[in-house]
């Protein structure tokens, strides 16, 4: 996934999609909560680009934090970038701990949204923001289904709602002034440039790193995913709300 997304990165877009994602919030001293940082590129990039005051990245997966450790070393962003495992469910942070809370290609792996929108309701300060994208169902087609199927033969656990019920789910569990924006065109672009890459420049790359079989199933799934983004069956939307202040 790194070779395709590049360092850091468990999805499209690395580093510029993090300063689009975060156009017109005030990061500069804040402390951030990532939630599902993965392999660490979302938060090394707010601390040294964004000059964010301290970045959280949490994340169930012990091997992707390994990983997203080594980057932080490497980068020198230890003195900013704190990383823990965590179990699925309740954050261990007390409440109004947090300016921001990030989330990025996380909520659309959880089947009840409302827990975790609270626990980041409670987490984030007075005037808060979540910020992040995700993926989401656009119209259920053909291309839909398949991407959607292959991802659940790969043993994934994905949960595609609509842009406008996750709008409205993040509204019940108490944000005020929440906007989505549709992010699916850039995404597609993103997605037929990896096909791209993947036939041609990152083919020895990834027939090393996965063999051949690998090599295939990636191209596969590379192919459907672009053609479910180019089609209109899954989308990106960048979404932000707050929490209120009163
Ligand atoms: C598609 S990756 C995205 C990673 C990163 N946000 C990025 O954009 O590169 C999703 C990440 O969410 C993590 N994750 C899934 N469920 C989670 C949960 N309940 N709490 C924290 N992290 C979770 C996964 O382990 C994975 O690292």
């Amino acid at each position: 996934m790194e070779l395709i997304y590049g360092e850091g990165y468990l999805s499209a877009g690395g580093d510029e999609e993090v300063s689009r994602i975060f156009a017109g919030i005030q990061v500069q001293n804040k402390e951030i909560l990532d939630v599902g940082c993965g392999l660490g590129g979302t938060a090394v990039a707010l601390a040294k680009t964004h000059n964010a005051g301290k970045v959280h990245g949490i994340d169930i997966d012990e091997s992707v934090l390994d990983r997203a450790r080594k980057l932080v070393e490497r980068e020198s962003a230890g003195n900013k970038v704190s990383l823990s495992l965590v179990e699925p469910g309740e954050f261990q942070f007390t409440e109004n701990s947090f300016d921001i809370v990030h989330l990025t290609a996380v909520a659309c792996h959880f089947v009840n949204l409302d827990p975790l929108f609270r626990e980041i309701l409670r987490v984030l300060k007075p005037g808060g923001v979540i910020v992040g994208r995700d993926w989401f169902k656009l119209v259920e087609n053909e291309e839909f289904q398949i991407w959607d199927r292959l991802l659940r033969d790969k043993g994934l656990n994905f949960h595609f709602i609509t842009a406008r019920r996750f709008q409205r789910i993040i509204i019940d569990n108490g944000f005020d002034n929440v906007e989505m924006t549709d992010r699916s065109l850039d995404m597609a672009e993103l997605a037929q440039e990896a096909v791209s890459s993947v036939d041609l420049e990152l083919k020895e790359p990834l027939i090393s790193v996965l063999g051949e079989d690998g090599y295939e199933e990636c191209r596969r799934w590379t192919k459907v995913r672009a053609r479910a983004l180019n089609n209109g069956g899954i989308g990106q939307f960048r979404f932000i709300g707050y929490k209120p202040v009163g």
